[in-house]
């Protein structure tokens, strides 16, 4: 077989056999194909696409390029939790401790992020002393005993799309369906879980812009794991503007602490008890989504879900009090106001613009070796729908240089569009697919 013939079959739009894709997956994975032949293919992917067959070969072949995780000594049904990311997205952090504090055991993989924020280990990393360097013995047993554990993913674990998606990211071929199902359906795969909830976003912070594509994303990815052999459920969310009010590091590990102690923006909790309760059916815990949901908040109101947060925290080594004192996480030493310039309805927020801000003040990463400052972001006052003043806050920009809070503050203005007609609201769960 030669790599040569197979790209040119998919340029001529040709559907490629499992045996073709096994024989390109490996030879990537090992080396023995180069990046600029594996390029011309996924380009030649991104224009022709794949067909339902292709993806799921090209799944599997990429869940197997390494090492599965076995998590069969952690007793119970382990239910994994994916986001297509956003901005603001804090989920894992409020939802882990949930669904945990409801009896689901959460053997969890994360990444850090590279983009406007961190992803859920730095934002982790805001609790003093907080490791996810735990061997695959030490994660197995926190699971047991506490109930959730969080590692980073090893090397080993679908080695073929951490080389895959790298190069799509810089190849200008990650947004195509077949690719991005693929890729986060291997890792999901490969990590062990008995069933899968998936969190689509759409809007103009999403991968998806359009709902109809992300529908198709969640439709196909909830195809993949079914035919692998494992319960998957996909929701819908919306990402037309950030989640919840905090955006940064510590602000939404402070935003998850408040939704766990019963405060929390009305979207995100929405997010966390619509997930959650897909997660507890899965796991076998609940029958209905209106029992579920009333596990989910009564583990908010008796704070046992806070406790959980707690016991998660200590048991990877971080300093757990600052779940029960925020003021403990890291602060920024500017915190100023974007001031609205007219009175008028907020219609948009550009969820993307409100990422990039974040990532000015030094929020995210631009490269794999930038440093974040976990500390700084932008608090919004102000979410689309909502009435302002002029001089009222939209949002307080949190920075420690003076310079880049000019530059986030000047984008964030004009990431926001007033109006004087009250826009139509849309529904914040777009659809669940089973
Ligand atoms: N997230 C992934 O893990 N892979 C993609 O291709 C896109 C988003």
């Amino acid at each position: 077989m030669r790599m040569y013939d197979i790209i040119m079959k998919k340029r001529n739009g040709g559907e490629l056999s499992k045996e073709e894709i096994d024989f390109f997956i490996e030879g990537y994975t090992k080396g023995e194909i180069p990046d600029y032949q594996v390029s011309a293919l996924m380009m030649a992917i991104y224009f022709q696409k794949m067909t339902e067959q292709e993806t799921y070969n090209l799944t599997m072949a990429m869940a197997d390029s390494g090492d599965r995780l076995d998590l069969s000594a952690i007793q119970g049904i382990k239910v994994d939790k994916h986001s297509t990311g956003g901005v603001g997205d804090k989920t894992s952090l409020a939802l882990t401790p949930m669904v945990a504090a409801c009896g689901i055991p959460v053997a969890k993989m994360s990444g850090r992020g590279l983009g406007h924020t961190g992803g859920t280990i730095d934002k982790l990393e805001s609790f003093d002393g907080f490791t996810t360097g735990l061997t695959t013995e030490r994660f197995i047993e926190n699971v047991n005993r506490i109930g959730i554990a969080i590692m980073g993913q090893t090397a080993d674990l679908a080695p073929a799309d951490k080389k895959l998606y790298a190069l799509r990211d810089v190849t200008a071929t990650v947004d195509n369906l077949s690719l991005i199902a693929s890729s986060i359906m291997s890792k999901k795969l490969a990590a062990g879980a008995d069933a899968i909830v998936l969190d689509v976003k759409t809007g103009s912070g999403a991968f998806m812009k359009r709902e109809s594509e992300a529908k198709a994303l969640a439709e196909e990815m909830v195809k993949i794991g079914k035919n692998a052999g494992r319960k998957t459920i996909a929701v819908i969310s919306d990402m037309d503007q950030p989640l919840g009010f905090a955006v940064g590091n510590a602000l939404e590990v402070k935003e998850a602490i408040e939704t766990l102690k019963g405060n929390g923006p009305a979207d995100f909790l929405e997010l966390c008890l619509t997930l959650g309760s897909q997660m507890l059916i899965a796991g076998g815990r609940a029958e209905s989504s209106a029992e579920a949901e009333e596990m989910l908040r009564a583990v908010i109101a008796d704070g046992s879900a806070l406790k959980k947060l707690a016991a998660f925290v200590e048991a990877q080594g971080g300093d757990s009090s600052a779940v029960y004192h925020p003021e403990l996480l890291p602060r920024a030493t500017i915190v100023r106001p974007v001031t609205a310039p007219e009175s008028g309805y907020l219609t948009h927020i550009v969820c993307d613009e409100v990422g990039i801000c974040s990532l000015i003040l030094g929020g995210g990463r631009e490269t794999k070796e930038s440093e974040i400052d976990l500390s700084v972001g932008l608090m919004l006052c102000k979410k689309a729908g909502d009435y302002v003043e002029a001089g009222e806050p939209l949002a307080m920009i949190h920075a420690n240089d003076e310079g880049k809070a000019a530059e986030a503050e000047r984008r964030y203005l004009a990431a926001c569009r007033i109006l004087a007609e009250m826009p139509e609201k849309t529904p914040f769960i777009k659809g669940i697919i089973q």
